[in-house]
């Protein structure tokens, strides 16, 4: 059935997200990943599409249902990830919610890497590039743009400084110092130009709606 439409505040926006981690191979069999299980990020794009939104969600590699009324695209490295990110724009918002690799191999080796009897291998190390600082600099950029920030210390203080460091619009922070990655329920605290506010320690999927219903608000006000 159709809902309201004061129940779907986002009609006719596009909303894009990244979700999960990112996967970086070494060699054919072993790769650099992280703990991230792209719960926080799939029930974000749910709840972008329940409020209406066409939603694109670039997932990393996670064990998740795609959402109801969401186009979902698979990709594992955080490259591919820039790829799907800068092909699906333009948006209205974008919301970086993926845990991007930070580094990948600097060389991937196409045969399996064999124990050498000596010293075990040296694994040489680069930058990703950064996907939401791109986007924020990028011809395209979304009119809403906000990122995620996992830190395990100086919560506020951290997403403060990648706030402006990026140039996005908002850092939703989280602290991940306890069980939140892979967990069932989030912390966050949504810094903004304007300042910062906590929401309390809730279930994913409602952290997902609360942020969904800010970002409603947000588009209405700027549009005015
Ligand atoms: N991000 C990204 N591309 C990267 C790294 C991060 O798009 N290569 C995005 C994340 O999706 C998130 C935001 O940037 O929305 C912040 O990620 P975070 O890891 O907290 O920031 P970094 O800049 O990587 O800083 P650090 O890990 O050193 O704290
Ligand atoms: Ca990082």
């Amino acid at each position: 059935f159709e809902q309201e439409p004061e129940h779907r505040p986002l009609f006719g926006r596009h909303v894009l997200i990244t979700a999960g981690p990112t996967r970086e191979p070494i060699d054919p069999v072993r790769y650099i990943a992280n703990r991230s299980s792209g719960k926080q990020g799939f029930a974000i794009a749910a709840a972008a599409a329940a409020a209406g939104a066409r939603v694109t969600l670039v997932a990393g590699p996670v064990f998740l249902e795609t959402p109801h009324g969401v186009d979902r695209i698979d990709v594992e490295s955080a490259r591919e990830m820039a790829a799907a990110v800068k092909g699906n724009l333009p948006a209205d918002v974008a919301i970086m919610v993926a845990a991007v690799s930070d580094w990948r191999s600097k060389d991937v080796s196409g045969e399996k890497i064999k124990k050498r009897g000596s010293a075990p291998p040296a694994l040489m190390l680069t930058e990703n590039p950064d996907i939401l600082a791109t986007t924020a600099a990028g011809g395209n950029r979304p009119s809403l743009l906000i990122g995620f920030a996992a830190e395990t210390q100086d919560v506020v203080e951290n997403a403060k400084t990648k706030l402006k460091r990026k140039g996005v619009d908002w850092i939703v922070a989280n602290d991940v110092s306890g069980d939140v990655m892979g967990g069932e329920n989030n912390r966050v605290q949504i810094v903004t130009k304007r300042g910062v506010e906590s929401l309390q320690n809730m279930p994913k999927d409602d952290v997902a709606r609360e942020l969904i219903a800010r970002v409603a608000e947000e588009l209405e006000t700027s549009a005015e």
